[in-house]
């Protein structure tokens, strides 16, 4: 099936020439998902983006202002400085995250609404975007999707529970399923295939076909209703689904059916063994230990030898970011402005990230004077691997005594401006799991107390 959306090569290439003297829009990850709907025809009758008059009347009746029942409020949102420099009647580049032209809006109106700038007008597709991931699933590229009758919306994993009812439904109703899930983001989405393919190894191959969508499952009543719709569009009447069903009932668009729900306590051997491969345990996961202090807490000299203690106690890599050595590295051309330090703890962050997640430990140490960064970090972090963040306590009035490089000294005399502590600030965070202070402590014993949490929370046992 060939979308009507998407011209012939003909006239792509000459939109492509055309289109360097168009004004050009990098769609957001959510907008291409949609414009990949757009152009597979998943949201007939609709040929482009709502113009205002569609865009409130769905807002404010749920329906086209031809009637139509409609419950996305489907227009393109662009910044203001866009905005703009368009008229009616311009084209408008549409393009993916990579710059890859995907399809020619032509703009029929520009419009506010509640503070937001919008564009509507009909697009004529150039090309579907490229995915990497499961392409023998995205049956919606190719042909009418879904299949079946019947449509199951995964929005959680399946267990004995939900295939005991799955396999009774489909003998009641002497029916075969559609099975769908949605595709966001492609890392997480693998992951939960495969949890759901495994329950689905209780079914035989005849019983349903598997197929996913792109962008996020519907997460309220309008989202699911105007999922009914796309499902009703393509010849479905069933669809069984948890998810928040009551204007998709109000409006009598389909059959509903819900799942009961079960759990992994009481699941199959091959969907746990998945679920713990995603999950792993602390010894098997990674984690991002982030020291915060003063310039001459004592950051350093506690992260160095934690990080050679943790060598005997552990086979994960272990990748010291200190504070010095990063500016010296990564953040070379920043300075001590609050703007530079924002962006030079977001490197961190992103580079403990990427360490942890892929199993790694990463100890940072840098100053980290910013609650809201700190926060920022370990939420990055946190779903996919450990976070401890450790205030090193030193007062003070013991780190200027100490100025081991001389920098408090100077700070106090004007020479270097914005020094923590004495001309910008330092917010002491609330949430560390840990804090050492080295007045009364050696860095060794500190560590000690540090190691021994590290092996209360499992992440040191020896996998
Ligand atoms: S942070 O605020 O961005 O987290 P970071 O840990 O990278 O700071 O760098 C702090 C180190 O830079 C200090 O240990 C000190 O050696 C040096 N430094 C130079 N100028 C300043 C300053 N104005 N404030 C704090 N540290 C400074």
């Amino acid at each position: 099936m060939k979308s009507k959306l998407l011209v012939d090569t003909k006239r792509a290439a000459e939109l492509k020439l055309n289109s360097n003297e168009y004004a050009s829009h990098d769609l957001t990850r959510n907008q291409t998902h949609d414009l990949e709907l757009l152009i597979a025809g998943a949201y007939k009758p609709l040929t482009g983006y709502l113009n205002e008059s569609d865009h409130v009347s769905v807002v404010n009746s749920i329906h086209l202002t031809d009637g139509t029942l409609w419950a996305k409020p489907l227009s393109l949102e662009v910044e203001e400085k866009l905005f703009r420099c368009l008229n009616e009647g311009d084209r408008l580049a549409l393009r993916d995250q990579e710059g890859v032209l995907l399809a020619i809006l032509l703009i029929e109106d520009l419009f506010n609404f509640k503070g937001t700038n919008y564009l509507g007008g009909p697009i004529e597709g150039i090309e579907m975007p490229m995915h990497y991931d499961h392409k023998e699933l995205r049956l919606y590229q190719k042909e009418v999707n879904p299949k079946e009758d019947t449509v199951l919306t995964c929005t959680n994993l399946l267990h004995k529970v939900e295939m005991e009812a799955l396999k009774d439904h489909i003998k009641v109703h002497k029916t075969k399923l559609s099975i769908q899930l949605f595709s966001d983001d492609p890392i997480e989405s693998h992951s939960r295939l495969r949890c759901i393919k495994a329950a689905l190894s209780e079914l035989s191959n005849d019983q349903y076909t598997l197929s996913i969508l792109p962008g996020h499952a519907p997460v309220n009543a309008e989202e699911w209703l105007q999922y009914a719709i796309l499902l009703k569009g393509y010849g479905c009447s069933s669809l069984i689904s948890d998810g928040d069903m009551s204007l998709v009932k109000e409006h009598s668009v389909i059959n509903v059916f819900t799942l009961p729900k079960g759990s992994s306590e009481e699941t199959f051997d091959t969907v746990l063994e998945e679920i713990n491969s995603i999950n792993p345990p602390p010894k098997q996961k990674g984690m991002t230990i982030f020291f915060t202090g003063l310039s001459g807490s004592g950051k350093s000299t506690i992260a160095k030898i934690l990080q050679i203690k943790m060598l005997e106690l552990t086979k994960k890599c272990i990748t010291l970011l200190d504070g010095d050595v990063v500016r010296k590295n990564l953040c070379s051309e920043l300075g001590f402005s609050k703007d530079h330090r924002l962006i030079n703890l977001q490197r961190i962050g992103f580079v403990a990230n990427e360490i942890s997640k892929n199993g790694g430990i990463a100890i940072c140490a840098p100053i980290a004077p910013y609650d809201s960064i700190r926060k920022e970090i370990r939420q990055s972090i946190e779903p996919n691997a450990g976070f401890i963040l450790i205030h090193v306590a030193t007062p003070l009035d013991i780190c200027e005594a100490r100025d081991r490089k001389g920098l408090y000294a100077k700070a106090r005399s004007g020479e270097i401006k914005h020094f923590t502590g004495i001309s910008d600030p330092y917010e002491e965070p609330t949430d560390a799991e840990l804090i050492v202070q080295t007045t009364n402590q050696t860095a060794e014993e500190s560590c000690e107390l540090i190691l021994n949490y590290l092996k209360g929370l499992g992440y040191l046992e020896l996998a």
